[in-house]
């Protein structure tokens, strides 16, 4: 087999194992080594991860109950996760300019395991953060507010990234865990746009897509605070 094919089969198992981001980069034959490098070694590492991911589902889980008892309606609606694959964490830190290396991964990307906590109104996205903050062996290291401060393309969520300590037979590990609350109403808004941004067009039919999101961000926000105003209302009443 030449050098060109066996290049382009291990490209195409990095892509199908990966992210959809590799495959509109131009990898050399030494990048595609080096992912393959990463992504032996990491094989062991994201057991630490996937660990540290579960405990916040668990923690979570429990503070929905706990708060479930206390006000008779769950504010957390459901929980996703995922681990970041191997070629995304590789994608990511060249972009960051860092070296390919567990070292690297481990000092640079946070969000390495990543969780989603999808609430029913925004004052449960805030309750939630000060019950995490308040878990003294949880460190909120970074709190990034979209929802205080919207990105310029309308996207909201509350981005923290939180170290969770892993206990191993030896000894015990703070592990980042990036975590993303956000409402029923911002999910939908940012699952369509992230669908939506993939799809070249920006204008069609004199309609521009961009604004068009935000424009549609804006109104999920109103609507969204007159739901609150109201779910606030009712629960004083009862
Ligand atoms: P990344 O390199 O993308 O991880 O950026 P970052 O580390 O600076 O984090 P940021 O706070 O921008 O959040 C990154 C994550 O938030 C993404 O992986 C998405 O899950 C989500 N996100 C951020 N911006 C957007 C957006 O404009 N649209 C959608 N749909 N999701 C977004
Ligand atoms: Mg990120």
């Amino acid at each position: 087999m030449g050098n060109a094919a066996t290049v382009d089969t291990e490209l195409g198992r990095a892509v199908t194992d990966g992210s959809e981001i590799l495959k509109s980069r131009n990898l050399t034959i030494d990048d595609i080594k080096r992912l393959r490098d990463l992504e032996g070694a990491t094989r062991d590492i994201m057991q630490k991860y996937q660990a540290a991911m579960r405990q916040m589902e668990v923690r979570f889980e429990i503070l929905d109950q706990s708060l479930n008892a206390q006000q008779n309606r769950n504010p957390i609606h459901h929980i996703e996760s995922r681990l970041k694959k191997p070629a995304s964490i590789f994608e990511k830190l060249q972009r960051y300019g860092k070296q390919t290396t567990i070292e690297d991964m481990e000092a640079y990307i946070m969000d390495i395991a990543g969780i989603r906590v999808i609430c029913s109104y925004v004052n449960d996205v805030y309750k939630l953060l000060d019950l995490v903050k308040r878990q003294d062996d949880l460190a909120v290291i970074t709190v990034k507010d979209y929802i205080d401060e919207p990105k310029p393309n309308g996207y909201r969520s509350l981005h923290i990234i939180v170290k969770v300590p892993v206990y191993f037979l030896d000894k015990k590990e703070e592990v980042p865990v990036e975590v993303q609350f956000r409402t029923i109403a911002m999910d939908f808004w940012a699952s369509l746009e992230h669908d939506l941004k993939y799809k070249a067009v920006r204008t069609i039919e004199g309609i521009d897509s961009y604004d068009e999101l935000k424009d549609c961000s804006h109104i999920i926000e109103d609507v969204e605070a007159r739901m609150q105003i109201l779910a606030t209302a009712l629960e004083a009443e009862e």
